[in-house]
């Protein structure tokens, strides 16, 4: 009974860091977006983007709200219109004052979150496009 147990949580955690290293199998591409997207929204609300922006209808007001922005012509503070693509939106991450849009300031949004790695940076924007 109890060495069943404990091979029973051998596997468990055989398993679990199979799991975490992404193990050998291949899962279907639509499955891993949600994956993303679900960590990327694990991060807005570690990192705190949730206490300035709207995300799912939830959130402060302090930025735009990111619901419904993918792929949107956004309005920047400089007059030109540019759209909120996979690469806006991560320079806007990265360095917020780039690009500010309009109707904010300069600044609000703290520039601390150069420093991301690719992954966080890929899964916040899954995220966001997954925002409708
Ligand atoms: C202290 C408040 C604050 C925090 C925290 C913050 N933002 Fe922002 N964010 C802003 C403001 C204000 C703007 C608009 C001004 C600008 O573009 O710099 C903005 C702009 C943006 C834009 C461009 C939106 C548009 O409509 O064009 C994106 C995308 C964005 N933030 C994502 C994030 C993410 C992701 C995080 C967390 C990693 C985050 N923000 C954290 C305040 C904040």
């Amino acid at each position: 009974m109890s060495k069943n147990w404990f091979v029973a949580a051998a596997l468990a955690v055989v398993f679990l860091v199979v799991a975490a290293c992404g193990g050998g199998d291949t899962p279907a591409p639509a499955q891993d977006d949600n994956a993303s997207a679900q960590a990327g929204k694990e991060l807005f609300t570690s990192l705190g983007c949730v206490a300035c922006h709207i995300a799912g209808g939830a959130g402060g007001a302090v930025g735009p709200s990111l619901d419904g922005l993918f792929g949107t012509q956004r309005e920047l503070a400089s007059g030109e219109t540019v759209t909120a693509d996979r690469s806006y939106i991560e320079e806007s991450i990265r360095s917020p004052a780039a690009k500010v849009t309009k109707g904010f300031t300069e600044g609000t949004m703290l520039s601390s979150f150069g420093e991301l790695s690719g992954d966080q940076m890929h899964q916040l924007i899954d995220f966001i496009e997954s925002l409708k």
